[in-house]
């Protein structure tokens, strides 16, 4: 099992203010900087572009977890490793060649990683399970910020954990999960197997964002790992 991790989401920053919002998530104690590229065509919603990575880049040491919500990711998979990504997920119901995809984004040397849709099930990544570095379980519908976790995909969770321990990898696959994360619903994650917690609004919406992204992790305390079954 990986270590707790907490990725802020810019989503829910001021965007007048990117930089220093950045930086004071970074001095808060985030492990990564989540960053959300909308294309208004997978989702409804439009929002960074790679010259905005860039700035990202600029303003902070950390990884950056890049989550590309759009059609055809892999024209600009290039483009975004250029801008300062660390890693890539991609969102398997956007990206019909998924195994090629990944390989390209390893090619380019940062980590690849899936996203899933609260609908869509783990097991479209069978036999892909040895070749991704991430998944990243949706827990929203995605394109918004501020929407509340539905808790129909805990059981997913679980059955991912389980599908990487079985398979001895649950050590170097990170599973994330993404959306309406709170210090409320974040020990239910835990408690299925996610190790990488993305969180916009519960931490751009306090006014002190260490406090926030330390009440993140002591929701570890509250879930017991590896506990939850998988119900499937
Ligand atoms: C939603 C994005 C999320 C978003 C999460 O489509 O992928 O990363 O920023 O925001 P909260 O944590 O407010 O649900
Ligand atoms: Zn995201």
């Amino acid at each position: 099992m990986k270590p707790l991790r907490i990725a802020p989401s810019i989503l829910s920053c001021d965007f007048g203010r990117m930089a220093e919002e950045v930086a004071a998530v970074d001095q808060a104690g985030a492990d990564l900087i989540h960053v959300d590229v909308m294309d208004g065509r997978f989702v409804p919603n439009l929002t960074i572009g790679p010259v905005v990575v860039e700035a990202v880049r600029r303003a902070t040491t950390k990884p950056l977890d890049v989550h590309l919500m759009m059609v055809e990711p892999e024209k600009y998979l290039q483009v975004f490793t250029r801008a300062g990504a660390t890693g890539l997920t991609v969102q398997a119901e956007a990206v019909p060649h998924l195994h090629r995809c990944i390989h390209a984004i390893k090619d380019l040397g940062v980590r690849a990683g899936v996203a899933l849709n609260p609908h869509t099930p783990p097991e479209v990544l069978d036999y892909l399970w040895e070749d991704i570095d991430l998944v990243l379980c949706m827990t929203v519908n995605p394109g918004f910020g501020g929407q509340r976790f539905i808790p129909q995909v805990v059981p997913k969770i679980a059955k991912i954990r389980d599908r990487l321990h079985a398979i001895g990898r649950l050590d170097d696959v990170d599973v994330e999960v993404d959306g309406g994360i709170t210090a409320e619903t974040a020990p239910q994650a835990i408690t299925a197997g996610a190790n990488l917690l993305v969180a916009g609004s519960a931490v751009f919406g306090q006014a002190n964002y260490a406090t926030a992204i330390q009440q993140l992790r002591m929701a570890k305390d509250q879930g017991t790992q590896a506990k939850t079954p998988s119900l499937f």
